[in-house]
């Protein structure tokens, strides 16, 4: 069956593009590329691309891209949080000042979040700025790090002594000039890979009434099955849904500017998760070999968290807990979690969130199923329920 290619536009004035999600995309990469981001023929393209991708998937990228007469150099990244850093950025850099690249040859960013993340500050800063072309290989990656031009490392920063990473502490803004989604990439995910994308697309669900797509956590639950059989028409409809979200928020308000209703809402669940996301000996399902929490399951867990702590504010009806743990559930995600530290220790973590402001947390907390709030004053009672609602 064909699967037709649809496209989202992020509309962002001069900055605005499109994110085409489709099956079997990468074998026209290289039209695209052309198309978007101006290469003209003998154009190199510095493919920054995930070193745990399939080859196959890798030279169907650089196939398609020589096929219109651009030049592929392939530099290849590892895919962890600890090598999301200054030193792996640079070797990017390096790569691309070694061959020379000038300020019209693009990137272009082939795989997860971390890939797209240090690929697209690469572009941000080479030689103070390149087009980038972001071709996301996870869902997680599809659904939201791909849109909305967020690029960064994390930092790791010596707090008392001990050294803690902070997730996406130095970045800069810096937009696509095309989003690639090609469903095809996420028939080789490894299993966990992939359902940790499904807890981005539930936290979709729980705000997308505001942004055109009310019904998208009851779709998302009701097409599960078909979800994790990776039916290729599904997975389309899934990904150009929560794109749609994705890029209606971010085209209200491209730098997380607005007080309310704007893309601090994507970071429903995130406070809580970034907290735990980094503590090394957090598993999943309790055996020490799958430790560390991948980051979908991180926010899997912060989204029940935040239910949790919305509804002992009084501020959702306690019904939506249960509601938001069975699809987190259903979807083959974490709900709780054992040997969490203590809560003052967690809530001093999620402090040092990059939300914080004037030494305020601000958390995002849904109010019914479909739309969140941004709360500055959430009694710490409260956050403190959010997190025992997540201790196994
Ligand atoms: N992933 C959150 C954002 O793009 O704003």
């Amino acid at each position: 069956m064909t699967i037709p290619e649809s496209r989202v536009r992020v509309d962002l004035g001069s900055r605005g593009y499109d994110a085409v999600v489709g099956a079997g995309l990468l074998d026209s990469l290289g039209e695209r590329v052309t198309r978007s981001a101006g290469s003209g023929p003998g154009s190199r393209v510095l493919v920054a691309a995930d070193d745990g991708l399939p080859t196959q998937t890798v030279s169907r990228a650089t196939r398609a891209l020589e096929a219109a007469s651009l030049k592929p150099i392939l530099h290849r990244v590892r895919a962890l949080e600890t090598e999301k850093t200054f030193g792996t950025l640079e070797q990017l850099l390096a790569a691309m000042a070694g061959h020379a690249l000038d300020r019209r040859e693009p990137v272009v960013a082939l795989g997860g979040g971390i890939v797209g993340d240090l690929a697209g500050f690469a572009a941000a800063i080479y030689r103070r700025g390149v087009p980038v072309v972001q071709c996301p290989t996870t869902l997680l990656a599809m659904v939201d790090a791909s849109i909305g031009g967020k690029t960064g490392v994390n930092l790791l920063v010596q707090r008392a002594g001990t050294p803690e990473l902070q997730k996406n502490m130095a970045g800069a803004f810096h937009q696509p000039r095309l989003v690639v989604a090609d469903v095809e990439a996420l028939r080789s995910l490894p299993d966990r890979v992939f359902r940790a994308g499904l807890a981005e697309c539930l936290k979709h669900g729980m705000i997308a009434a505001d942004f055109g797509d009310p019904g998208l956590f009851d779709w998302t639950e009701s097409a599960l099955a078909r979800i994790l059989a990776r039916d290729a028409a599904t997975l389309a409809e899934l990904v150009t849904r929560n794109v749609r979200v994705k890029a209606a928020v971010v085209g209200r308000d491209e730098r997380e500017e607005a007080d309310e209703g704007g893309r601090a809402l994507l970071n429903l669940g995130h406070t809580f998760g970034h907290a735990i996301e980094t503590l090394p000996d957090l598993s999943p399902d309790g055996n020490p070999a799958s430790a560390p929490l991948q980051h979908g399951e991180a926010v899997a867990l912060g989204l029940v968290a935040a239910a949790a702590c919305a509804a002992a504010a009084g501020r959702c009806p306690p019904e939506l807990v249960q509601r938001v743990k069975e699809g987190i559930h259903r979807a083959g995600q974490p709900t709780a979690v054992r040997g969490l530290p203590p809560t003052d220790g967690l809530i001093r973590r999620m402090m040092h969130d990059k939300k914080v402001l004037a030494g305020q947390l601000r958390l995002v907390l849904p109010a019914a199923l479909g739309r969140a709030a941004v709360v500055a004053d959430a009694p710490r009672e409260a956050v403190a329920a959010g997190i025992d609602a997540i201790r196994a």
